[in-house]
């Protein structure tokens, strides 16, 4: 198959954490060498955020606070890139589909403002034409309404598209954090995408989800 794995850049620690960089790129071999392609996607995190904030407070405007942060997702990419061994990180869908087809692996952040990588997981799902979009994520999965201001919120194994964008849906903010951000929803909706959201905590449900095991929330 050819997998997205779109990882958060929470999920690698805050602060970064090598064990958990190690973690991820062992499992992300693991995959390789069960014979998948994989475009790893990693977002920015506490990092971006930090940047985001700091813009925010220099009264830089929403476009240039969504530019630093895509410098800081694509230095996570280069950190675990490095961990797999490989060359440099796709700044283009183009770059990262044909980075992907030459190596089977291709490593990329962030891309442009007005998105967060939840999207470019999508954006380059659809270029490369991929079977299975995996998002770590720092809960279970997708709940019926976001479980950290709703503690009674119930986690969902299965949800359909048109649930995706009922709970979902909306516009995006610089750093921005939903468990899917919401241009991400859209598209995933329109195209029928098929999308797993795991908890990124243990590396290996991202193994489960790509074995079609009974692990996070099955969009589709
Ligand atoms: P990220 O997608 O890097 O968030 O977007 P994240 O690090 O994964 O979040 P965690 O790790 O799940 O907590 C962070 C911010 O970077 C900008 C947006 O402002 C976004 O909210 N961004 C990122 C872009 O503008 N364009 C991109 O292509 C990616």
């Amino acid at each position: 198959m050819k997998i997205v794995v779109r990882l958060g850049g929470s999920v690698l620690g805050s602060p970064l954490d090598p064990e958990v960089v190690k973690r991820y790129s062992d499992v992300i071999s693991k995959v390789l060498k069960q014979g998948h392609d994989v475009v790893l996607v990693i977002g920015g995190g506490a990092t971006a955020r930090q940047y985001i904030d700091t813009a925010r407070r220099m009264d830089l405007p929403p476009r240039t606070q969504d530019l630093i942060a895509i410098q800081a997702s694509r230095l996570n990419a280069r950190l675990v890139g490095m961990a797999l061994g490989t060359s440099g990180v796709a700044v283009t869908l183009r770059g990262a589909v044909s980075m992907a087809e030459k190596n089977h692996i291709a490593v990329m952040g962030g891309l442009k403002p007005g998105i967060t990588t939840d999207t470019v997981a999508i954006l380059v799902a659809e270029a490369w034409k991929s079977d299975l979009i995996v998002k770590a994520s720092d809960q279970e999965g997708i709940y019926d309404a976001d479980p950290r201001t709703h503690p009674g919120a119930k986690l969902l194994r299965m949800v359909s598209y048109e649930k995706l964008v009922d709970i979902l849906g909306g516009k995006h903010s610089p750093g921005i954090h939903r468990i899917v951000d919401p241009v991400a929803v859209q598209r995933i909706a329109e195209n029928r995408l098929k999308l797993v959201v795991v908890n990124g905590a243990r590396p290996e449900n991202i193994i489960r989800a790509v074995n079609r095991e009974k692990v996070g929330t099955t969009v589709g």
